[in-house]
């Protein structure tokens, strides 16, 4: 199936596919995840919470592998391990942090996962629109400062939540968390924005002499008041300050998810898609689409879906880990995990199920179910139907309300139409079964025997005649 080059919004929408290299060669990054997240009041682990579709741990190392960071270090706590390593995506490194006992405990628990690698960049996994090139910038900041550590830092509206920086005459002498804070520095809007640079000879030993705060926990923002002493922090501030949008509960996960679809949208739409209503569009952060495509509202592109060029989607369609060839158009249709070719029409109202591949110009009208059945070249299946576990030709027509009985109440059973077959409104076409090529179906038949190509299948249960002759073949 041809499709033109997909854009890809991802969660980097400014990068350019194939724009990872090796840049970073002398770091390791280091993705803070094993905090016990609390204030989400989840079973599951924050970072495993998806923002557009994502588990935030992967768009964080996504963008990480994507900006040329190649050591990557996500440090889990020992029940969420598993989980986390996966979601985290290939090619990345586990440390275990045993016990939550803060940022700068999480931090020094990468240490020998990051290997001899002279710089490290530190984040918190829970900065789900950090981008790209915040990445970079931060590490080149780093690299020309000579400065053991710089940290990135944004003005925000309302900085509930952050760690506040304090300076005096302007310079950098250190963070103080909200917990800890007084009311002068609660006031600041200059806020820690979670991203660190630093140099790994200073970083380890500094790291390990951290003192726990009030809480027991061991604060990896007392490492930037221990660079002022010892040469320097550097601080440099993001340009856009929702990329420090961070995700602690349930109100900021709905911020972030809203954030990072709008920067799809708007990468969508830069990259030449139409969408109609783009605030009741919801695209998650792993779709393609390409240009000339238009999006109705209230439409949902959800997981691995890749759209082609030219197609109408919605409205209300929902596509999940669907593949939609060139030109087709999808009406208010929920496709799942199914493949359809160049210029198929689907819908109003129907379901495509996993498995299924629909090719070229095939039409389902509506009300139709598909399940994992292949449906050839230019059949149709215009209204109220059911084919499941189906292998149907080219050229088929499938008669309203028609219904593969694939399921005789112990296991499924496959039902195969030959191609040009004509199946009466009403079949019930009773699997295993075989309706040949160019074979028909009289309307309201219930086929529980094969019917050999080109003859004719009449009454309840079907018997077969040949069509030319009208001959009986059985009972
Ligand atoms: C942290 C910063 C704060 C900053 C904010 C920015 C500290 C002490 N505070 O606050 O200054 O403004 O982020 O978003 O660092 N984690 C571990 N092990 C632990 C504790 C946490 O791995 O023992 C991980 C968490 O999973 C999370 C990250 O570290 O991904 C940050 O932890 P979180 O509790 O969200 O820190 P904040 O209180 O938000
Ligand atoms: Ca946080």
């Amino acid at each position: 199936m041809p499709m033109t080059d997909p854009a890809s919004p991802g969660h980097s929408p400014t990068a350019r596919p194939g724009a990872a290299h090796a840049a970073f060669a002398g770091w390791a990054a280091v993705v803070l995840a094993a905090g016990r997240g609390t204030r989400m009041r989840s079973t599951l682990p924050k970072v495993l919470h998806p923002v557009a579709g994502v588990p935030m741990v992967r768009l964080v190392c996504d963008a990480l592998r994507e900006a040329g960071f190649a050591h990557v270090v996500v440090v889990v706590g020992p029940d969420a391990r598993d989980a986390i390593a996966d979601a985290a995506g290939p090619g990345v490194h586990v440390a275990v942090q045993g016990e939550p006992l803060g940022t700068g405990h999480a931090a020094l628990a990468a240490r020998e996962a990051a290997g001899r690698h002279a710089r490290i960049l530190v984040l918190n996994a829970d900065l789900p629109l950090l981008s790209v090139r915040t990445l970079r910038e931060m590490a080149v900041r780093h690299a020309d400062g000579r400065v053991p550590l710089t940290f990135l830092t944004a003005y925000l509206d309302d900085p509930t939540g952050y760690g506040r920086v304090i300076r005096r005459n302007g310079r950098v002498a250190g963070i103080v968390e909200e917990s800890e804070t007084d009311g002068a520095a609660r006031g600041e809007p200059e806020v820690n924005g979670g991203l660190y640079a630093a140099e790994a000879s200073w970083l380890w030993p500094t790291l390990a002499a951290i003192a726990p705060g009030p809480r027991g926990e061991r604060y990896l923002t007392d490492a930037i008041a221990r660079a002022v002493a010892d040469g320097g922090a550097q601080s440099y501030q993001v340009q856009e300050a929702i990329e420090v949008q961070q995700v602690n509960n349930r109100g900021d996960l709905a911020k972030a998810d809203q954030a990072m679809r709008d920067r799809i949208r708007r990468a969508l739409m830069d990259s030449g898609v139409t969408l109609v209503d783009p605030a009741t569009t919801y695209v998650d952060a792993g779709v393609t689409v390409a240009p000339d495509t238009t999006i109705h509202p209230g439409s949902h592109l959800i997981g691995a879906t890749r759209v082609g060029t030219g197609c109408r989607i919605g409205p209300n369609a929902v596509l999940r880990d669907a593949v939609i060839g060139d030109r087709c158009e999808i009406g208010g249709s929920t496709i799942e995990g199914s493949t359809l070719a160049e210029g198929v029409t689907v819908g109003p109202y129907c379901h495509v199920r996993p498995g299924s591949f629909l090719d070229r110009d095939v039409h389902l009208g509506n009300y139709a179910e598909v399940k994992a059945s292949r449906i050839g070249a230019r059949t149709a299946i215009g209204h109220f139907s059911y084919v499941g576990d189906a292998e149907v030709g080219a050229d088929v027509n499938i008669g309203a309300g028609t219904i593969t009985a694939n399921y005789d109440g112990e296991r499924k059973h496959q039902t195969r139409l030959g191609d040009g077959a004509f199946i009466g409104s009403d079949s019930v076409l009773v699997a295993p079964v075989e309706v040949g090529a160019g074979a028909r179906t009289a309307a309201g038949s219930v086929v529980t025997r094969d019917v050999p190509p080109g003859a004719l299948a009449v009454g309840v249960p079907a018997r077969i005649r040949s069509i030319e002759g009208g001959s009986e073949a059985g009972a």
